[in-house]
């Protein structure tokens, strides 16, 4: 079995795993960070999404084989306290309800701005289409991005 080389939140994992494993599973089993949720395992739903190099990734559906070398940031890595804009305007906002959703939903907030800090509503709507909330919270998550855009 080969061993792959992640660089995850600035710290260095070493992973034996076939190189198909879906980066999701080195996140959660190998590196122990939980934040990052899995639900529909088919690129779906959003709930997985982490950054590489900077940009959103669906990491259920991301082989192992695709990150060795890149850098990945997963929520865990956005901050020490909570204190990243996105994640000031989500508690701010209380974007969450069951929360599950909710790490993907930030992330992809996250790249937007990154790449946009200043988005329309169309471009938040075309960011974030993609990214599935079943509690329906997409009022209070474009009300976020709208505060975090005025924070960053
Ligand atoms: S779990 Fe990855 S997109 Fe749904
Ligand atoms: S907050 Fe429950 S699925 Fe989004």
């Amino acid at each position: 079995m080969p061993t792959f080389s992640l660089n995850i939140n600035g710290k260095d994992y070493s992973i034996d795993a076939e190189p198909e494993m879906p980066l999701l599973w080195a996140i959660r089993d190998y590196a122990g960070l939980t934040g990052t949720k899995f639900s529909c395992g088919i690129a779906q739903c959003g709930a997985c999404i982490v950054h590489i190099d900077g940009a959103p990734v669906k990491s259920c559906s991301f082989p192992l084989s695709a990150v060795a070398g890149k850098r990945i940031t997963t929520i865990e890595g956005l901050s020490e306290n909570n204190d990243h804009p996105v994640q000031v305007a989500w508690i701010e906002e209380q974007v969450p309800q069951c929360g599950y959703c909710q790490s993907g939903q930030i992330m992809a907030a996250v790249a937007l701005l990154d790449q946009n800090p200043n988005p329309s509503d169309e471009e938040i709507d075309m960011a974030m289409t993609g990214v599935l909330c079943r509690c329906g919270t997409y009022p209070r998550i474009k009300k976020a991005i709208r505060k975090a855009s005025k924070l960053s």
